[in-house]
C-alpha cells in the first residue's frame, strides 16, 4: 500500500532511552525528512547538548521536551539556552502561569529562526482525581481548555494535550494553534502510566497536528514494523 504522509498527523518519536547506543539503534533506521525526534528529560540529562548536535548533523528536527516550569527569570534564560541549540520545538508547562509563559515567549524574540514554543496543558497521565489531589476542583477538560487559552493569549504556538480535547482547543484558540498529542497506543499496547490514550486511527479523526509516539514503538520487538503499522492505521 502506498503511504500518504500529507493527510495524517506528523509523527514525533519520543526517544526515551537510557543509553545513546539504544537510541541510535532506532535513529539509524529513521528518515529525518519523515519523522521528528523528541528528546526529553531522560536523554537530555544523560547526553546533553552534544547529542542534540549529533542528531542535527543527521538532519533531524528536534523537539526538546524539558517542560520548563519555574520563575519567569529562570524560564527566560532556560528558553534562550534551549533556542541556542537550534532546536525546532520546545515545551514549557502552561500551569507556570501568564508571567512565566510571556517570559518564555520574550526570550525567543531575538532569534531570527526561533523554535516553536509549546505549552503542556495537563499531562496525559493525569486523571480527574489527580487534579483533586493538588486542590484543583474543576473538570480535567475545563482545566485543559483554560490552560490552552492562556497559552494562546500569551502568544505561544500551541499545546500538548490529550487527543480528545483537540477539537475544542482548535475552536477556542484557532486553527493555527498547534496541537501535539502524546498517549498514542495501538490496541494491544500496554497503556503503562498513560491515562488519556488514543489509537493512531482515532488520532486521524481529531484535528491533531503532531502525534508523539514513544513506547508503542520503542518497546516493540520490531520498531520499524510497528511504526509502519501506525502509519498504515492512519491512512
Ligand atoms: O511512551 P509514551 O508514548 O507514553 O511517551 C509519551 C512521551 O510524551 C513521553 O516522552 C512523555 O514525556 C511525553 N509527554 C506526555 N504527556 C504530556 C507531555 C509529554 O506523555 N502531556
Amino acid at each position: 500500500m502506498k503511504v500518504n504522509y500529507s493527510n495524517i498527523p506528523k509523527i514525533i518519536i519520543a526517544l526515551d532511552f537510557y543509553s545513546k547506543k539504544e537510541a541510535m539503534k532506532l535513529v539509524d533506521l529513521l528518515n529525518p525528512s519523515l519523522f521528528y525526534l523528541k528528546i526529553g528529560k531522560e536523554m537530555f540529562t544523560i547526553l546533553g547538548q552534544k547529542f542534540i548536535n549529533e542528531l542535527h548533523k543527521l538532519g533531524f528536527n528536534i523537539f526538546l521536551d524539558l517542560k520548563f516550569h519555574d520563575i519567569p527569570n529562570t524560564v527566560f534564560y532556560a528558553t534562550q539556552a534551549a533556542a541556542d541549540l537550534g532546536i525546532w520545538m520546545l515545551s514549557v508547562h502552561a500551569s507556570g502561569g501568564k508571567k512565566m509563559l510571556m517570559s518564555a515567549k520574550k526570550a525567543l524574540q531575538s532569534f531570527k529562526k526561533r523554535p516553536l514554543l509549546i505549552a503542556v496543558t495537563a499531562l496525559t497521565s493525569l486523571k480527574q482525581e489527580d487534579l483533586k489531589d493538588i486542590g484543583i476542583q474543576i473538570s480535567l477538560q475545563d482545566y485543559i481548555l483554560i490552560l490552552a487559552k492562556l497559552s494562546r493569549d500569551c502568544g505561544l504556538d500551541g499545546v500538548v494535550c490529550p487527543g480528545k480535547e483537540a477539537k475544542k482547543i482548535k475552536l477556542l484558540c484557532g486553527n493555527e494553534h498547534k496541537i501535539i498529542t502524546p498517549g498514542i497506543r495501538c490496541f494491544n499496547d500496554s497503556a503503562f502510566d498513560q491515562y488519556q490514550i488514543i489509537t493512531p486511527k482515532q488520532a486521524k479523526t481529531f484535528p491533531i497536528d503532531y502525534i508523539v509516539v514513544g513506547r508503542s514503538i520503542t518497546c516493540s520487538k520490531n520498531p520499524i514494523k510497528k511504526l509502519n503499522f501506525i502509519i498504515q492505521s492512519m491512512q
